[in-house]
């Protein structure tokens, strides 16, 4: 693959944690770092691709080259991702989307009262990003990735995944209290709808961005004449 191989081509990455509030002090989160995210905006930017960038809660600089778009609930993510993606070649989901959001949200802090019960948390089921993409192709002829994360059972869960989501890659790592959120590397492996299946060894998360969108370009439909 040449060094400029996105060139002329628009990719969209989202990236981070979804925070989806409580109340105006709380909410629910993951330990998403950002990091791969980043890798991957930074990569295509240095293979010449123009880069839209959805950060969600991230404390990371924005990477040169790259159009940020700072989010913070899923709702807002999957909005900021659905306008980018409308003329984008790809999409890469690499955030941390919460699958479920308070059911309700208190405009004032919830308060703790002597002698009653702790107040019940209930949940609603927040849309699915990756899902809805890959579904309806906000630009025909699109490439949609998208990125799990397992604790185990990795390839089988990553396979039906695969299926589930209608992607055409995802990239499934192993996760667990010591591994991947917050480290500069990772370890994992790239399922393609076509049954291909690509491991890409323990190494910073740079070399598996590389590894993502060598594998996106060779699936890239060849670029309209200028
Ligand atoms: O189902 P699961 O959360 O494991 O799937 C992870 C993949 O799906 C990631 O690419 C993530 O960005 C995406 N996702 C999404 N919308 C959700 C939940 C996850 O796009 N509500």
């Amino acid at each position: 693959p040449g060094a400029r191989d996105l060139a002329g081509r628009h990719v969209v990455v989202s990236a981070g944690g979804t925070r989806e509030p409580l109340d105006p002090v709380r909410y629910l989160g993951n330990r998403s770092s950002g990091k791969q995210g980043y890798a991957l905006a930074r990569t295509a930017v240095a293979r010449g691709a123009r880069v839209t960038l959805v950060a969600a809660n991230t404390a990371l600089a924005d990477p040169a080259g790259a159009d940020v778009v700072r989010v913070g609930t899923a709702a807002q993510l999957r909005e900021a991702v659905l306008k980018a993606a409308g003329d984008a070649d790809v999409v890469v989901m690499a955030a941390a989307v919460a699958d479920f959001r308070p059911a309700d949200y208190a405009a004032a802090k919830i308060k703790k009262k002597d002698g009653e019960e702790p107040p019940p948390l209930a949940l609603v089921r927040n849309p699915d990003i990756l899902a809805e993409l890959s579904a309806d192709r906000p630009r025909g002829g699109q490439l949609v990735v998208g990125f799990a994360a397992e604790t185990d059972d990795v390839l089988a869960h990553g396979r039906a995944k695969l299926a589930r989501k209608g992607c055409d890659l995802l990239v499934v790592n192993e996760v667990g209290e010591h591994m991947a959120f917050g480290r500069e590397d990772n370890e994992a492996v790239v399922l393609g709808a076509d049954g291909s299946q690509t491991p890409v060894p323990f190494g910073p998360k740079e070399a598996l961005a590389d590894t993502v969108w060598d594998l996106v370009a060779a699936r890239l439909p060849a670029a309209a004449a200028a």
